[in-house]
């Protein structure tokens, strides 16, 4: 992630955010389409999150409307940042509570597709379980280890950050379904993950820090939490040896064909 052609853009004098009315219609057609993609698929923690959210439909929201939302839950809020950050950036955003958000939104080429973490991955993907305490604590105790982590441990971090908030299954009493906003914020993803395609295993730390992925292909593995109280409780844990745990182990050959040079 080295390079984009995207820019974010730039509040006025009085905080507002403008976006041309094309991308306003990105948003419409994203968040049309995937409130109905989710339904049955995304978790009630998720669900819950997006209810209180009450995400605009017909434009893209300003980040002051979801502070609002978050700070009175959790405590957190959404920074603007530029279209790619650096990790130590990222790290010191969790840390203090903040989920960065790119103010820019994906063209209609790449509506279904795009590596880069644009405004509705971030707002519609991850915003609603930010919603949830157990959730929440989890990401500010992640922020503030990758903040003190070397760079080698963050490779690690970065591995359970992976598997956790971004494509992470949960097990529920109506059956299986999704918490991470990678996932959340594709449609193809969503109705694939839960298909007898990719394999599913119960979440285990350390193995899921063993676990090699890719960025741009679907996910070939994904980790089932027993629930959400377990994010909490690893929260509770030290991560760190469990770090340490999976350097010592190495990393499980990847169950994906090399990127292409
Ligand atoms: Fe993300």
């Amino acid at each position: 992630m080295s390079t984009t052609h995207y820019l974010a853009r730039e509040p006025d004098a009085d905080g507002f955010i403008h976006y041309p009315e094309a991308e306003h219609e990105v948003w419409h057609t994203l968040i049309t389409r995937q409130l109905s993609v989710i339904q049955g698929r995304a978790c009630a923690e998720y669900l819950d999150g997006i209810e209180q959210l009450n995400l605009p439909h017909q434009r893209i929201p300003q980040l002051g409307e979801i502070n609002r939302v978050l700070q009175a839950k959790t405590g957190w809020s959404v920074a603007r940042v530029p279209a790619l950050i650096p990790f130590q950036t990222f790290f010191e955003l969790l840390a203090t509570k903040q989920f960065p958000v790119a103010t820019f939104i994906r063209t209609p080429e790449d509506l279904d597709y795009l590596q880069e973490p644009d405004i509705f991955h971030e707002i519609f993907g991850h915003c609603p379980l930010l919603t949830n305490p157990w959730f929440a604590k989890f990401t500010h105790t992640y922020g503030k280890l990758g903040l003190k982590a070397s760079k080698e441990e963050r490779v690690y971090l970065a591995r359970l950050y992976w598997m956790t908030i971004e494509f992470g299954l949960i097990d529920t009493p109506q059956g299986r379904r999704i918490y991470g906003g990678g996932i959340l914020s594709s449609p193809k993803e969503t109705q694939y993950c839960l298909s007898h395609e990719p394999q599913h295993l119960p979440f285990d730390a350390v193995e899921a820090m063993r676990t090699p992925y890719r960025i741009d292909i679907l996910q070939p593995l994904y980790f089932v939490l027993p629930e959400m109280k377990r994010l909490y409780q690893l929260a509770q844990e030290d991560i760190m040896a469990l770090l340490q745990q999976a350097r010592q182990l190495g990393l499980h050959p990847p169950k994906f064909a090399p990127k292409a040079a």
